[in-house]
């Protein structure tokens, strides 16, 4: 299966706002198994489908140490959120860069499964601020947007700079 090439900051078609999916065809499957395996060997704890510049509503994440536990969340939305936390994130499509991000501590998200099936998971922590950063995505949003505007700056330059060192 091959791996997908991730798209990254500030690549404006990062902004793409994911259209929900109507199908569980194969063509969903098939791109849920490819995005899995390219956060697998990333690697990485969630990939947004709009990270490898489709844009459909669907992320994969998995926060586990043991890198067994896959979630694919078909069209996910967050349906209730509380509290605060703030968590150091990175992203794929941003690398080298870590900052501290605010969100909320608990969240619900309702979404489908790969059999189409309506689903809804209860999640705090690490996974809690994972399903709030990739739903994002979706969004056309990337974390560092939650950073101040001197950073964002900094950051988009740094990754200038490095993908004309390795262009
Ligand atoms: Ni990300």
């Amino acid at each position: 299966m091959p791996l997908l090439p991730i798209l990254r900051f500030p690549d404006p078609r990062l902004k793409i706002v994911a259209a929900a999916v109507e199908n569980i065809d194969h063509t969903i499957r098939r791109l849920a198994r490819d995005m899995a395996e390219t956060m697998y060997e990333a690697p990485g704890i969630g990939l947004a489908a709009t990270q490898v510049d489709v844009h459909k509503r669907l992320v994969v994440i998995d926060v586990s140490e043991t890198r067994d536990q896959l979630l694919v969340l078909i069209n996910p939305k967050l349906l209730e959120s509380q509290g605060v936390q703030v968590c150091e994130e990175g992203c794929l499509s941003v690398p080298g860069i870590y900052d501290k991000v605010e969100r909320a501590e608990s969240v619900v998200v309702g979404y489908l499964d790969l059999d189409g099936k309506a689903q809804t998971i209860a999640a705090d922590g690490m996974l809690a601020v994972c399903l709030q950063h990739e739903i994002e995505h979706l969004d056309g949003h990337v974390f560092v947007e939650h950073l101040s505007l001197l950073k964002q700056t900094r950051i988009k330059s740094k990754l200038l700079k490095q993908s004309r060192i390795t262009a």
